[in-house]
């Protein structure tokens, strides 16, 4: 069954919110805090360990209830169930869209139940020193090798989840950039190390290339018998991953249904199911699982998905925001951001509905950002200052991993403040000087997590995942698919072959 196929701006809620767009683009936030106290309690959604604030955004229940008529209009209840029962809804392809299959336990399908049952069996071994390398020494290092979704999504968690972490040392490759290849080879040992090659393909030219560089480099020491036991790959095609002379045992599954930039709930995680052990990885699996549950059952105005995405079309669409930023207040989310980049932009970088005509309005949001405190002595001047509207979403904790109490109070008073300064700015104050002088009235969220566990860190990533989804329906967009990045692939494989 297709998707629902309507053009936003056609729909009776889309003409009511621009004119109700011109009433409000003028008002300054802090009147709307004063006109209404009970603001900050309606404008929040508490679930689980999160604490969404959405107050300080320039809306009023009359925007929220406008775009949650958008949201009815487009189709968005018919469309969620659609992605969830597995319809082929990734059109473009002739895909269906299921990596919520992934993290469901109580209905799990039997090829994905094995699967993760050989991620437990390799991750233990390798852990507990009884995957003996070719010299009978335990494994000490994996390598990632993999790009796009095949190395972001698995390196953004390895990395968010280090507390948690054993005494593996992991290594991510994936530039075709040699100099990369040999920094990180430089620092092993063929005896210890296990590579793991991902690509869902198995043809992606920077991670097979640098797939041959690295068996070359290992077979400088080892044979080729020894490869079995320091290679392992991820990928649909089984025929490749033989021809390159990985052992069949080593091969692990994924899915055509199993989008790229989606795939770190499956075989493709295996590096961080080794990093951090298969019952860390497993808790992931079932925090994104119970946001899945959230953002299909809870109602439009309390899904906290669905309220992100409406808000972020309100500014791309209405206030003519082309981008938004993330800013998380923990360093271990410091590849969030680019991890996100690929979700978001690969999905929704589209200019061509469903029907196959060209939009004549905004799709997908540039975003960017980085980690807090750092990026407040980066880039926040402009936050600030400058002269663009960048919707920000604030993520912090309560309670630091260490229990740093006096130092993560300062990060977390940094945190509320920077949100509550580009709501105020210098609002009926007097200023010293025009330079000194903030219009505020700088919209953001925050989504306050009591700590950085493995499930809360699968919740988080799947209120993303389903916030671009929901875009993609309002914008009528097929988000699952990416052929904008076929031509440059071509055009570099041209110039090779005539050079
Ligand atoms: O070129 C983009 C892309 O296809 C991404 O969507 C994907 O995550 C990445 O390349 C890697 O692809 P593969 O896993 O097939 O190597």
């Amino acid at each position: 069954m297709n998707l629902p196929s309507i053009n936003p701006t056609a729909t009776e809620a889309w003409n009511k919110l621009q004119a109700h767009f011109s009433e409000i683009k003028e008002v300054h936030m802090m009147d709307l805090f004063k006109d209404d106290t009970k603001r900050v309690n309606k404008m929040n959604v508490s679930w689980n360990e999160f604490q969404v604030d959405y107050s300080k955004n320039r809306v009023t229940d009359k925007t929220i209830s406008l775009l949650l008529q958008l949201a009815e209009e487009v189709g968005l209840k018919k469309a969620i169930e659609l992605q969830f029962e597995g319809s082929k809804i990734n059109k473009t392809e002739d895909r269906a869209v299921l990596h919520s299959a992934l993290r469901d336990f109580d209905s799990m399908k039997p090829e994905v139940k094995k699967a993760l049952q050989k991620m437990k069996k390799t991750s233990n071994a390798v852990i507990k020193g009884t995957w003996k390398g070719f010299t009978g020494k335990p494994i000490t290092d994996i390598v990632n090798i993999g790009i796009g979704g095949s190395e972001l999504g698995p390196k953004m968690v390895t990395n968010a989840l280090k507390y948690y972490g054993n005494a593996l040392k992991l290594h991510y490759v994936s530039n075709v950039d040699g100099d990369h290849v040999s920094e990180t080879l430089k620092k092993l040992d063929r005896e210890t190390t296990l590579f793991i090659i991902v690509s869902k393909s198995f043809t992606t030219q920077e991670t097979m290339t640098n797939a041959n560089v690295i068996k070359n480099w290992f077979l400088q020491g080892g044979s080729q018998l020894d490869i079995e036991k320091h290679f392992i790959a991820v990928s649909t095609n089984e025929n490749a991953i033989i021809d390159f002379g990985i052992s069949k045992y080593n091969i692990f599954p994924i899915w055509d249904w199993v989008g790229g930039r989606f795939s770190l709930w499956s075989s493709v995680g295996l590096s961080t199911c080794c990093a951090i052990g298969y019952d860390n990885f497993e808790e992931l699996l079932r925090g994104a699982h119970e946001m899945d549950l959230h953002f299909r059952n809870e109602d439009f105005s309390e899904n906290i998905p669905v309220i992100l995405a409406l808000l972020s079309v309100w500014y791309n669409n209405f206030f003519s925001s082309e981008t938004e930023a993330i800013i998380p207040y923990t360093q271990y989310l410091e590849d969030f951001v680019p991890y996100l980049q690929q979700a978001i932009m690969e999905s929704n970088g589209k200019s061509v509905d469903r029907n196959g005509s060209k939009v004549n309005y905004q799709t997908g949001t540039v975003v960017w950002g980085n980690v807090g405190a750092n990026a407040q002595h980066a880039f926040f001047q402009l936050l600030h200052q400058g002269t663009k509207l960048v919707p920000i979403d604030f993520i912090g904790f309560s309670e630091s991993l260490y229990q740093h109490k006096k130092q993560h109070d300062i990060l977390k008073a940094n945190f509320f403040s920077q949100s509550e300064a580009l709501l105020q700015g210098t609002y009926k104050q007097n200023a010293p000087n025009e330079f000194r002088s903030f219009n505020g009235n700088k919209p953001s969220n925050t989504i306050f997590i009591n700590s950085l566990t493995p499930k809360n860190l699968g919740s988080l990533i799947a209120i993303y995942e389903h916030k671009i989804f929901v875009q993609g329906i309002i914008w009528n967009i097929f988000s699952y698919d990416q052929w904008g990045v076929e031509l440059g692939k071509k055009l570099t494989n041209q110039l090779l072959s005539t050079s």
